[in-house]
């Protein structure tokens, strides 16, 4: 079976003290086999929390990232910068930062050329850029329903499957071994359904990656 992969997004919810604390707990936690596990600390912690899990195998990452390069560009993330504290992936396009960015397509025009990995979320299947996309270097998708996110408000399964059944003919017509993740309101008590579904290669997870006790739940739902 394929790893399914497991994202704990702590967006801005955490302090410096409670992202070092939750570190330390997650590097200690004995993941199975099964999962893939990635978290993403808010971006000022991103090198002293990257040292935490430096010996184990979960996976850093960016929340966000703005250009490629060094250049004027207040306030951004670039992937040389991100690439310089050696994290090696970004969420992209999540529903919080396109409030903020008028055009995330643009940040994938800059990074796709440079293979930086990406987990690229939507909303809408047509804010994917299926011709942009490719095989090759890693990239993830992630279903994320807006009504869904941090409201407690699951999407039942069969609506899950239904998205990401569409999407996945879509990369078939395009050629694309792309992941889909889905996100919004996951928590310990849905998370083993949502992931035994075939349709659905892992999830991305908001407020609940950020307790210990319920990222863990999840993490040994499958
Ligand atoms: P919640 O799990 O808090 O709903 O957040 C989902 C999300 O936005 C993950 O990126």
């Amino acid at each position: 079976m394929k790893k399914k992969i497991i994202i704990g997004n702590w967006k801005n919810y955490l302090n410096y003290q409670e992202s070092i604390h939750l570190s330390k707990k997650i590097s200690k936690i004995n993941i199975s086999n099964n999962v893939r596990v990635m978290v993403s600390p808010n971006h000022l912690y991103l090198n002293e929390i990257n040292q935490i899990f430096n010996e184990t195998n979960i996976e850093v990452i960016a929340q966000n990232v703005t250009s490629s390069e060094s250049k004027s560009d207040t306030g951004g993330i670039t992937v040389s910068n991100l690439k310089n504290l050696n994290i090696k992936r970004s969420i992209v396009a999540h529903s919080e930062s396109r409030i903020r960015e008028k055009n995330p397509q643009k940040v994938l025009e800059e990074i796709i050329p440079i293979a930086y990995q990406f987990v690229l979320c939507f909303e809408e299947i047509d804010q994917i850029p299926f011709n942009l996309l490719t095989n090759k270097f890693e990239i993830i998708l992630a279903y994320e329903p807006v009504w869904a996110i941090g409201t407690g408000e699951t999407a039942s399964i069969d609506h899950i499957n239904e998205i990401h059944k569409k999407v996945k003919l879509k990369l078939e017509d395009f050629s694309l071994e792309i992941p889909i993740l889905y996100g919004g309101s996951v928590n310990p008590s849905n998370s083993r359904d949502i992931l035994e579904s075939d349709y659905v290669d892992g999830v991305l997870v908001g407020g609940a990656s950020t307790k210990i006790d319920h990222f863990e739940g999840i993490l040994n739902s499958i």
